[in-house]
């Protein structure tokens, strides 16, 4: 039978502590990835696999993201599944059951992933091997905050473990990208919390119905701030230099790459910015402001002379002129840091 669409449902609820005190006021799923919202960084790559409509199942900020993404993003349509109540992450699959295609396979995905993975390579051999799952697995150093796989010679997997104290020997983890046939949808009850990870997978394992793809592309969990700030870091790297311009300079503004300026950015007199910086759009800089190896969110600030290291900013900041923010800092969205502060090294500054 010949398919007519592909879907992609992205886990996005949750309440993203762990990228608090940024996620106060911004959902997970617009936090910029190189300047991209990271929504439309999803759409993009699931887009480039075949994918042309995305459900994005969520719960906190849904309003927010109803209006901020619209029904079209990335190159894919938009649906929204809204819970009343955090349905954990098959809950929610269950609870988007009628937006699903009841004879096609489609892709889960979690809310806070960047990656490559191959989209239409999982979902062939999903297809080829007729598994009820097809899970992604990555190779990390430290596989404890993840879910442990160990698999057999012929790619089944044989034990998932969530968060194990005594991870697989392979170091393989579960990436957060599922191809799932629907036959999966019926199995999660209705109406509660129920986990992928702990619930479903498991049952699946026993019966040999879920097979693992290997990637070895590049692949971040956005879902801590150590780790969005290294996916950014990381990419941006990783774009081409401006060819023979490592170093730009016009009217005393200094630019050093890797740098992303966002639409709008504007630089005053004299500043500087770069290595390794991001600046999204509308983000102003002062007269002699200097921004070093740093985020900084939309619509942001940065005032005269003021000093920025190490550091993300969230969106709609205003920093008075001559502060110095220091290194490893986080600063939470639409405050305002009154002129001359001095901010010691790896402070969060809540709302
Ligand atoms: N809609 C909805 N409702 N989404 C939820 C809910 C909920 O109640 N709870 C969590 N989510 C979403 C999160 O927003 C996130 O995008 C995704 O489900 C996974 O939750 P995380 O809280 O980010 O889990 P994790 O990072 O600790 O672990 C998961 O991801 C790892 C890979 O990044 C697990 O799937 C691990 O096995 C995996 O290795
Ligand atoms: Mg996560």
């Amino acid at each position: 039978m010949q398919r007519i669409e592909l879907r992609g449902l992205i886990l996005a609820g949750g309440f993203a502590t762990r990228l608090r005190p940024l996620s106060c006021s911004k959902p997970k799923l617009l936090f910029p990835i190189v300047g991209v919202p990271l929504v439309e960084s999803m759409a993009r790559w699931l887009s480039s696999g075949g994918v042309d409509k995305i459900i994005l199942a969520v719960n906190h900020l849904s309003d927010r993201l109803k209006i901020e993404v619209g029904h079209r993003v990335g190159g894919v349509t938009v649906a929204f599944s809204v819970e009343e109540m955090p349905l954990g992450t098959a809950g929610p699959i269950r609870l988007a059951a009628n937006l699903l295609s009841k004879d096609d396979p489609f892709f889960a995905i979690n809310g806070d992933i960047v990656s490559n993975i191959d989209i239409r390579g999982m979902l062939a051999l999903h297809e080829e091997k007729k598994a009820d799952a097809t899970i992604a697995l990555v190779s990390v150093l430290d596989p404890s905050p993840y879910g442990s796989v160990t698999t057999d010679s012929d790619g089944i997997v044989r034990k998932f473990e969530e968060k194990s104290a005594v991870p697989s020997a392979t170091g393989r983890v579960n990436a957060g990208v599922y191809v799932l046939s629907h036959g999966v949808v019926g199995s999660i009850p209705v109406g509660r919390c129920v986990s992928l990870e702990r619930d479903v997978f498991p049952k699946l394992v026993r019966n040999g119905r879920m097979r693992a793809w290997i990637h070895d592309g590049f692949w971040y969990d956005i879902g801590r701030v150590s780790e969005y700030v290294r996916a950014n870091r990381e990419l941006l790297a990783k774009q081409e230099l401006k060819a023979g311009e490592p170093d730009e300079r016009q009217n005393g503004r200094q630019i050093i790459w890797p740098t992303y300026l966002g639409t709008k950015a504007r630089l005053g007199v004299g500043a500087k910015v770069g290595p390794l910086t991001i600046l999204s759009d509308n983000v102003t800089l002062g007269d002699g402001a200097i921004v070093r190896n740093s985020i900084v969110f939309e619509e942001t600030t940065i005032g005269e002379k003021t000093i920025v290291e190490d550091a993300v900013i969230g969106e709609r900041v205003v920093i008075g002129r001559g502060s110095r923010i220091g290194s490893g800092s986080i600063i939470a969205g639409q405050l305002s840091i009154p002129p001359g502060s001095v901010v010691s090294p790896n402070s969060v500054i809540f709302c």
